[in-house]
């Protein structure tokens, strides 16, 4: 008898030998199929294989895939505890064939492996096909010799199996082994058939068909072969069981329940260790996929299989969270199998803790409402639908929870007054809404945000996913199409794409399908959970319920992810190196760059700023894991999370946290940890560099930083480095030397400056002074008047007053020629003249003169230009007869 590790590794090993390639277990959350809330079986991760949409290296495969079935098509949860073979999760092995072999080999290996590699005896085997499918019947007789009685033909739908409502799909043969007479029950196909003695352990799919949206079926490109087998019931069998919670994996799982609740296995509550049993199983796997409970989608049925085997480890008398407790057992189990289970088992442990605690702060009340509540009914009794509902919305039952809870007694609830109920309360938080003062425009998110339900964001774990369109808008109202050239917003059932929150701009990209491409230029969120696509079409048109490829821009969002793990770096190493004060009041993070604001008083010096750089960058080299797991927010906070200001925080929250530090007293601390919705690097190696490229005051006491990172961070102090060597080439300074070197120019420039006006004034004045001998007589009245060149304007006021000081009494008037051929003009006249002649009037012939207009001042100094430098004598000239003109007056 082989353990259950042992057969899922011999069915891999035979079709390995069989030429098949052996393909790892895909995700729960399937990538590539939009319609599917879960990994329902092993083709699964083949669709688009089968559908020849996508193409692999190899023809043949063989998997053990996870699988959930809990919701949507293949609903199991209420059974499951209850019933020999119910899961909700399981494992599926599986051979395929992708336009390689079809039901020939496919019967043939079937055949072998049950007979002769897991000693199965065939008169214990029973098959049956598709009604009209003779060929399979005829392989059937041929290679297996079974008796024509046991290749029963089967008309209905048992015998054709499809994924889903669309997808490959084909007519199957199901192999039956028969548990022996002392059980009841029929073969397949008779009366009793639905008895547990003949049980299905294998399903061959001839895959030859696909499903469309609409309901067309049209021919897969090539036949192909899909299987299933039930790792747990084939275990049965082969470990001599009838019930799969017999088989080895499941008695270990269950005798850890029993160890720690002290209940007997197999006692009246055996049902309640099976329920845990199972529950551990599909929560541990889908948290290790990194489903994390919530009250919407995937997560919400994750939380509701987490609660409903809480309240049975509540029934076993459990007096603190029991299911956290269970997770080494399952990891010695299937850890080898499955390492993501290794590898998540910390936060496994720590998600289920926290749900139970918080579930059980409320359970014990809740459960005694419900009590109070059907104590008066009798055996097929209603609890009433209100009840119910106040059970699910303030205690956090789950109306299947609910449901289980009385049904030991026989009792059910008014599933349509629960509904109802359900309804009142959204149609008030509706009315709530809209009173709450959002601009008018808002409003078309909120109904679809109650039509469609939140968005489900794939982001953290993938950048490429599939979605389905659900609503499309347009200029601010919902339209059914948007074609190509438009621009508008699509709102899909799942999405990888980040709406912009917390300081982290919206995800970029593109979302195509067959003869349908758009261009993503922003992602927004609205209402906390509904995630905008703002998008313009470049091919095609979009339209509601179509399904779409979405694929974020690889390297915008690596680029992002590495900007924002260094905010976080960043804010510690600035508060390690300024103090606890500093808290951070905002933050933009882009591909591009990063940039937030801090709360500090003055301005961060340069040897802070190194230090900053110097401790960020340590522990990007440091190149630690970056972990992320979801907490209640007081333990977050009670965990010494940072929370960022301003930020509208959950029940649960994110927490990051990353690098490790030693702390004052040497001991080992993390480095950062913080509340976070935002997508981060893997480990802190990924962030490549850190730069700050800027600090600045953004408002009294609060101060920006700027700071780049990856090829960003590289390419700014490559381009600095490379503008440092052109400068200290030009200044032929030895490396490092280039600063001293400019500052040294720069006073001599201006030493040079200095000497150079000197002596250019000196020239003009033709080398001495304004001499008063350069004055003549006009009229009775001494006029100094001169033309020069290279003088400034400014300096030439201040010749006109040294040539009044040296006058004495008088007019002076100089004209200078500027080198871009103008000229400019300055009439002086000494205090004791200026009732006599105004330097206004007087400035003003000269201007004329130099074909200027104007010229302004005081009555004893004014100045003036014109375009005209070839003129200055004649501008001389103009003034003297003017002083001449006023002389004689
Ligand atoms: N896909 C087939 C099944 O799930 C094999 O039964």
């Amino acid at each position: 008898m082989s353990g259950v590790n042992e057969i899922r590794s011999s069915f891999l090993q035979f079709f390995a030998r069989n030429g098949h390639m052996i393909v790892p277990s895909s995700s729960l959350v399937p990538r590539n199929d939009p319609t599917l809330m879960f990994t329902n079986a092993g083709m699964v991760q083949f669709k688009n294989v089968f559908t020849g949409v996508e193409k692999r290296p190899y023809v043949r495969a063989t998997t053990a895939q996870k699988c959930v079935r809990a919701g949507g098509k293949h609903n199991d949860l209420d059974n499951v505890g209850y019933t020999a073979r119910h899961h909700t999760f399981f494992e599926m092995l599986g051979n395929f064939s992708f336009g390689d072999y079809f039901k020939d080999h496919a019967i043939e290996y079937a055949w072998d492996l049950l007979t002769r590699d897991f000693g199965l005896p065939p008169e214990k085997l029973t098959v049956t096909v598709y009604y009209d499918d003779d060929e399979a019947f005829n392989l059937w007789k041929k290679i297996s010799g079974l008796p024509q009685e046991r290749i029963i033909r089967i008309a209905t739908s048992d015998n054709f199996w499809a994924m889903g409502d669309t997808g490959p799909c084909g007519p199957c043969s199901e192999i039956f082994y028969d548990h022996g007479d002392h059980i009841p029950g029929g073969p397949p196909g008779s009366a009793d058939a639905d008895g547990d003695r003949f049980i299905e352990i294998w399903n061959l799919v001839f895959m030859q068909f696909e499903t469309l949206p609409g309901g067309e079926r049209v021919n897969l490109p090539r036949p192909s072969i899909d299987t299933g087998m039930g790792l747990e019931r084939i275990a049965a069998v082969l470990q001599g069981v009838h019930d799969n919670y017999d088989i080895d994996l499941f008695r270990a799982l269950i005798r850890a329940s029993a160890d720690l609740t002290g209940v007997d296995s197999d006692g009246p509550q055996r049902a309640s260790h099976r329920v845990i049993a199972d529950h551990l199983r599909a929560s541990a796997f889908l948290v290790a996929d990194g489903v994390l409970p919530s009250n919407e989608g995937r997560g919400y049925v994750l939380r509701r299989i987490m609660r409903r085997a809480m309240r049975h480890a509540q029934i076993l008398g459990a007096r603190d969270p029991l299911m956290w407790r269970l997770v080494p057992a399952l990891t010695r189990e299937m850890g080898q199998a499955y390492p993501e289970l290794v590898r998540a088992e910390a936060l496994i442990s720590e998600t289920l803790k926290l749900e139970e605690t918080r579930f059980r702060s409320t359970l014990a009340r809740g459960l005694a409402i419900l009590e109070d509540e059907t104590r008066s009914l009798g055996d097929g009794g209603v609890l009433n639908g209100e009840t119910a509902f106040r059970l699910y919305d303030t205690y956090g039952f789950p109306l299947d929870l609910t449901q289980d809870a009385l049904r030991a007694r026989g009792l059910s609830v008014d599933t349509e007054g629960f509904n109802a109920a359900m309804e009142r309360q959204r149609a008030e938080a509706r009315r709530a809404w809209s009173g709450s003062g959002e601009a008018a425009t808002e409003t078309i998110w909120y109904g679809i945000r109650e039509r469609v339900g939140a968005t489900e964001f794939l982001g953290y774990e993938t950048e490429t996913a599939e979605g389905v369109i659900r609503a499309i808008v347009k200029d601010g109202v919902e339209v059914e199409t948007l074609n190509p050239g438009e621009r508008g917003s699509l709102i899909l059932n799942q999405t990888p794409f980040y709406g912009e929150s917390g300081g982290q701009v919206g995800d970029v990209g593109e979302i195509t399908a067959p003869g349908f491409r758009a261009e993503v230029t922003d992602t927004r969120k609205k209402l906390g959970d509904l995630v905008v696509h703002d998008v313009v079409i470049t091919e095609g048109a979009a339209r509601p319920g179509v399904a779409v490829e979405l694929h974020v821009n690889h390297e915008a969002r690596a680029a992002t992810r590495a900007n924002h793990s260094a905010t976080h770096i960043l804010h510690e190493a600035l508060r390690m190196v300024l103090g606890d004060h500093v808290a951070q009041k905002g933050s933009l993070v882009s591909p591009e760059r990063l940039r937030f604001d801090i709360a500090h008083p003055k301005p961060i010096t340069r040897a802070e700023l190194e230090k900053v750089e110097d401790i960020a960058n340590h522990v990007v080299l440091e190149n630690a894991e970056v972990t992320t797991r979801l907490m209640g927010l007081d333990d977050a906070r009670a965990s010494g999370a940072r929370a960022l200001f301003g930020e509208k925080y959950g029940d649960e929250v994110r927490v990051v946290t990353m690098g490790e530090i030693a702390d004052a007293e040497q001991r080992e601390r993390t480095y950062s940890i913080e509340l976070c919705g935002g997508t981060h690097v893997h480990r802190t190696g990924d962030i490549g560099l850190i730069t700050i490229v800027g600090e600045s005051a953004v408002a009294a006491g609060v101060r920006r930083i700027e700071a780049k990172t990856r090829d960003e961070a590289r390419k700014r102090l490559e381009a600095d480095s490379r503008a440092y060597g052109d400068l200290a080439a030009l200044l032929r300074a030895p490396a490092g030397e280039a600063a001293e070197r400019l500052e040294a120019l720069i006073e001599d420039k201006r030493k040079l400056e200095r000497e150079l006006a000197e002596a250019r004034r000196k020239l003009a004045m033709g080398g001495g002074t304004g001499e008063a001998g350069a004055a003549r007589d006009v009229g009775g009245v001494k006029l100094y008047a001169r033309a020069v060149s290279g003088v400034d304007m400014k300096d030439l006021k201040s010749l006109a007053d040294e040539a009044k000081q040296n006058v004495g009494s008088g007019v002076v008037v100089i004209a200078a020629a500027s080198e871009d051929g103008k000229a400019s003009i300055v009439v002086a006249v000494t205090p004791d003249l200026t009732n006599r002649f105004n330097a206004v009037e007087l400035v003003r012939l000269g201007s004329a003169a130099l074909g200027g207009k104007g010229g302004g001042g005081r009555p004893d100094m004014a100045q003036a230009g014109g375009p005209d430098g070839a003129k200055t004598q004649e501008a001389l000239a103009a003034v003297e007869a003017g002083v001449r003109r006023a002389a004689r007056a």
